[in-house]
């Protein structure tokens, strides 16, 4: 068998000691029977290191995670090589984790699922060269997964949904709204035209030094902006929500941050504080950011919602939003979608916050959701790459802008 190097991509031969050692771990059942395809999903995509084994039921066997947010949050932001290298430590224990608490073996499984594409090419080159590893030891089938399409199809998992439905993917990298008409079929209706909303939660809680703050210290940037938004009052500062007269579905966060950055500046100034202080207003601010963000995200996904129905793209009488991705656990940004989908009579479905943020389950579970389909199952992983950049599905944000569709003003009394 073969492990990792240090250089992405690059091999060499392990002892045979390790191999023993990566075998042993494996609890190996002879007589056990499995009705179902068995799928281990591997996601490297960005800052977890997470694999799971997932059956054709839905039912996930055994998962692991090994999260990089505190390391990441001492150094004000995600270095590259940084994760590769926290990625490459810790690889081999969590697929060999969820494997075990899987009590499946690898010679039993059906296929590998690994993220492909898109996100940080280092962290994905760890994922894609330990699976293809895997792949080529066990000779089992690979599955290339795009990790958005995995988090837009895990409520498949937990809920019975049908295709078509809109999702809304909000995530540190991502914000999307795109139509899903089948397992590798997907409308692009908007995007951010900049940053992703985790991403400017990350940098405001990051200017606010949330991490300062004896509740937040070890949480994600979103979710201490959440946190902390419960104990002030959105009332004290009045942020606009970004491209009210753009009448399409795309999204925009940065000019927001900046004008965020402007006001905390402001506010040292006047609470005469240094710069790396909390500020006493903070969680009035935190409230008030998170307001802005919940009506701006709630505002281009009504839009998305009504332009679907003006095109008959939804079903008539049970159109379903699905909201997931790591800002989709925000429960205060998910009742501003409520009332998006109360007054659109949509259903609201978001995967349980575990499922939302980065995990292996989704990715094993596209990998089943491809395996029942026979779609992209290879055989042959010559060639195969990852890549950093991929968009989802057929780009029509043009024509939702066309559309030009004004969205009646709702009152989000949250
Ligand atoms: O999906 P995810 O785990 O990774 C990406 O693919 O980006 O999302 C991580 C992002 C981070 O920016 C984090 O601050 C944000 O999701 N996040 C939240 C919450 N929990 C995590 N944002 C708002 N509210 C939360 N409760
Ligand atoms: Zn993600």
């Amino acid at each position: 068998m073969l492990i990792l190097n240090k250089t992405a991509g690059v091999f060499f031969k392990p002892s045979r000691r390790k191999i023993y050692e990566f075998l042993g771990g494996f609890h190996f059942h002879p007589g056990k029977l499995f009705l179902h395809k068995l799928v281990l999903g591997i996601e490297t995509s960005c800052d977890d290191t997470a694999a799971a084994v997932v059956d054709e039921a839905g039912n996930v066997l055994g998962e692991a995670i090994h999260s990089q947010t505190e390391v990441h949050l001492k150094t004000g932001g995600i270095i590259p090589p940084v994760a590769q290298q926290l990625h490459r430590e810790n690889i081999q224990r969590i697929v060999q984790e969820a494997l075990s608490a899987s009590e499946v073996s690898p010679s039993e499984l059906s296929a590998i699922a690994t993220t492909v594409k898109p996100g940080l090419a280092l962290s994905l080159g760890v994922g894609l060269s330990f699976s293809l590893q895997l792949v080529d030891q066990f000779k089992k089938p690979f599955i290339p997964i795009h990790h958005m399409e995995a988090h837009a199809l895990t409520i498949r998992l937990t809920n019975k949904v049908e295709f078509p439905f809109l999702v809304l993917l909000i995530s540190g990298g991502h914000c999307l709204l795109a139509l899903a008409r089948g397992v590798s079929d997907f409308l692009l209706l908007g995007k951010s035209l900049d940053i992703a909303p985790g991403d400017m939660l990350d940098k405001v809680a990051r200017r606010l030094c949330l991490i300062k703050h004896p509740e937040c210290s070890t949480m994600s940037g979103g979710k201490a902006i959440e946190h902390l938004a419960k104990q002030g009052d959105r009332l004290h500062f009045d942020f606009q929500p970004p491209m009210q007269r753009a009448k399409n579905c795309d999204f925009s966060f940065s000019g927001l941050q900046h004008v965020i950055d402007k006001m905390i500046m402001q506010k040292e100034k006047e609470e005469g504080i240094e710069q790396g202080q909390i500020l006493s207003s903070a969680a009035d601010i935190a409230a008030a950011v998170q307001h802005t963000v919940a009506c701006h995200v709630a505002k281009r996904t009504h839009r998305a919602i009504l332009f679907c129905k003006q095109r008959g793209l939804l079903h008539q009488s049970n159109a379903v939003l699905v909201v997931s991705g790591g800002v989709a656990s925000n429960l205060y940004i998910r009742k501003a979608l409520e009332i998006v989908t109360n007054a659109t009579q949509c259903t609201l479905l978001c995967p349980p916050p575990r499922l939302c943020t980065d995990n292996g389950v989704m990715i094993a579970w596209n990998g089943v959701e491809r395996l029942r389909a026979g779609l992209g199952i290879l055989h042959n992983t010559e060639g195969i790459r990852y890549e950093p950049k991929c968009p989802l599905g057929v780009d029509i944000s043009k024509e939702v802008g066309e559309a030009a569709i004004t969205v009646p003003r709702l009152k989000m009394k949250i």
